[in-house]
């Protein structure tokens, strides 16, 4: 029996084993998924289970995302663009980390038809998954991103990875056509302090959990369209099963239920 884990802390709230468990299902696999929440201290030991093949594949979350780097042996691209590894395989001999949190983004939105190609792009916050979403959206050719964080020096760190985007003041508000918020504000049931007065944009909020942030619920209000980060999770998961197990999971109405 093959074994997977998601490692974080905390871990408790990942709902990444209910969904891998139910793909493993699906497709006959003989598998288990489970989370575990780790120290700093016992990463590498852990990654060397899966050298020795007593473990078969990792997803890494908060805070571990960029910890884990020194101890893989090679990264993928996404992974050199972003500092930040979301999935580990091995591969011959070799350790590999992967970031499918990219390409969760981008199957997501396209998922959903928002289309970013030529677009101009706020982001608001600079956490751990701002890079890949900064790197998804500029192999998409987006136009313009602009980076917006209560504390600009985290937005500054991002664009020494990124020169390209363009730094604006925590409550500046740009022309642009996608605002995406990356900040925790609104996980639970709090509200940006920024008024946002247009229509006929698009909001999309990384969090799922809450379904419709007030920054979303604000949003449809005002006549704009609004998505929420739910198809982006499952897609990043569908990747890293695709990666592990060769075969593309169905994301279907069993699926979303799983989130809600
Ligand atoms: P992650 O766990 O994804 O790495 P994080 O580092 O905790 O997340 O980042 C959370 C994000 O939400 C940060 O951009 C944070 O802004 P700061 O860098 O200024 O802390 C943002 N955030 C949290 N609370 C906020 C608030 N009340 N107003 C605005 N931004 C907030």
């Amino acid at each position: 029996m093959k074994r997977y884990f998601v490692i974080g802390n905390p871990i408790e709230h990942s709902l990444s084993p209910e969904l891998h468990n139910f793909w493993i299902k699906k497709n006959n696999i003989n598998a288990i998924y489970k989370k575990i929440k780790l120290e700093d201290t016992e990463l590498e030991d852990f990654i060397n289970k899966l050298r020795n093949e007593e473990i078969h594949g990792i997803n890494v979350t908060v805070p571990f995302k960029n910890k884990v780097i020194k101890y893989l042996d090679k990264l993928s691209l996404e992974v050199e663009s972003t500092d930040s590894v979301n999935t580990i395989y091995k591969s011959g001999k070799d350790i590999i980390g992967h970031n499918t949190d990219v390409a969760g983004f981008e199957l997501g939105l396209r998922h959903s038809k928002i289309n970013v190609l030529h677009k101009s792009i706020l982001i608001l916050g600079a956490g751990g998954v701002v890079p890949s979403i900064i790197y998804s959206l500029l192999s998409m050719g987006c136009k313009k991103i602009y980076l917006s964080n209560r504390t600009i020096s985290k937005a500054e760190d991002i664009k020494n990875k990124f020169n390209e985007i363009e730094i604006l003041k925590w409550g500046k508000i740009p022309d642009f056509d996608i605002v995406i918020n990356a900040t925790s504000v609104g996980l639970k049931g709090d509200s940006l302090d920024i008024e946002f007065n247009v229509k006929d944009k698009v909001f999309y909020d990384v969090i799922y959990n809450p379904k419709e942030t007030h920054f979303l619920k604000k949003a449809k209000e005002n006549g704009n369209k609004i998505e929420n980060g739910k198809y982006m999770f499952i897609y990043q998961a569908n990747q890293s099963f695709s990666i592990w197990n060769n075969v593309i999971p169905k994301i279907d109405k069993d699926v979303l239920k799983i989130l809600e």
